[in-house]
């Protein structure tokens, strides 16, 4: 039997323990929970950065110039910082590489807390290293090409924290991105079904008004629900319900569960434009971090070349 009204059959994410595991916290560096653990992290990078800092300034002053990459200790932080980047790039193969995930010392939350706060340690030795200077075009493209590096890896970072939580509050309705459009169209099929029914094609009586919704569906809500279009008036909840609100009020009561189906598969499809517009935020920077980290990678090897050949 058909019922009355949709109770969407999907498999809410939402139900799933690992959601609410995570409900009401973020995940990674942001949130109360997770700065406790990354304090060690934390407190380790201060204090190195305090005694580089302290190193490169106590022998800035002695010898009363700024030392760069070519004197001893410009060399010592070229290597540290070579070393790192070397280092931040290994969280690529791991995590391509299903079996090396789960060694001991390769789990992902020890991993990334290495690779955060380790890139975030290589600014202060990057830029005690070159002594303040940009250089010629390839340490100046170096220099650059690590500034988006390190910034896209915050943004990223950034992202990963709060696009969950916000998923969780704002897409109660949460399917796997890939099933949105599958789904969308199997509840327009129930929904198809059970117009025909109020037509009376399947026998009985037609239900008055019926056909007026009958038409703005075929007109209006069966276009949007597909993705052709897009009515400025269903892009917010508020303006949905009032858009329907009025409707409701041209259309007779008979009809009125239809239009409520109507307004729920609404809410559907403007969930699962969210749903999606929030995955591409998750996933697009890392277009941007993995890229220029191999770019990144190409130039260091450049500058590490042309620096020894004067040394
Ligand atoms: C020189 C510095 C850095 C290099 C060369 C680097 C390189 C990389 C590479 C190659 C990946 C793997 C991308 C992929 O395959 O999905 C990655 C992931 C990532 N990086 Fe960086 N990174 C650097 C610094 C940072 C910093 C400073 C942060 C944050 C403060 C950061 C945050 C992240 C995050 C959150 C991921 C995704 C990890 C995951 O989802 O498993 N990175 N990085």
């Amino acid at each position: 039997m058909i019922r009355e009204h949709y109770a969407f059959p999907t498999v809410r994410l939402q139900e799933q323990p690992r959601y609410r595991e995570t409900q009401g916290k973020t995940v990674l560096v942001f949130g109360r929970n997770q700065f406790a653990a990354h304090f060690r992290w934390f407190l380790a990078t201060v204090l190195l950065t305090t005694g580089v800092m302290v190193w490169y300034f106590t022998l800035a002053t002695a010898t009363r110039t700024l030392p760069t990459g070519g004197t001893p200790i410009g060399l010592i932080l070229g290597v540290i910082g070579a070393a790192i980047i070397g280092f931040e790039m290994l969280i690529w193969p791991r995590k391509r590489f299903y079996h090396v995930r789960t060694l001991p010392f390769f789990r992902t939350k020890y991993w990334l807390k290495a690779h955060i706060w380790l890139g975030l340690f290589c600014v202060p030795v990057a830029v005690l290293h070159s002594g303040f200077r940009t250089g010629g075009s390839l340490s100046t493209g170096l220099m650059i090409v690590f500034g988006i590096v390190i910034a896209s890896g915050i943004w990223g970072l950034f992202l990963q924290a709060y696009i969950p939580r916000f998923l969780l509050e704002r897409v109660p309705d949460e399917v796997p991105v890939q099933e949105t459009e599958r789904i969308i169209e199997l509840h327009a099929l129930e929904f198809e079904h059970r117009l025909a029914i109020d037509q009376g094609k399947l026998g009985g009586a037609e239900v008055p008004g019926i056909e007026k919704v009958v038409d703005y569906y075929e007109s209006t809500i069966h276009p949007y629900l597909i993705g052709e279009t897009h009515p400025v008036v269903l892009a917010r909840t508020a303006s949905t319900d009032d858009h329907f609100q009025s409707l409701r009020a041209r259309i007779p009561s008979p009809s009125h569960p239809r239009l409520h189906d109507l307004q729920t598969l609404c809410h559907l499809r403007r969930q699962f434009d969210m749903q999606r517009r929030l995955h591409w935020w998750l996933h697009s920077w890392v277009w941007v971090h993995l890229p220029l980290s191999v770019a990144l990678v190409g130039l260091l090897i450049a500058h590490i070349y042309v620096a020894l050949r004067y040394i």
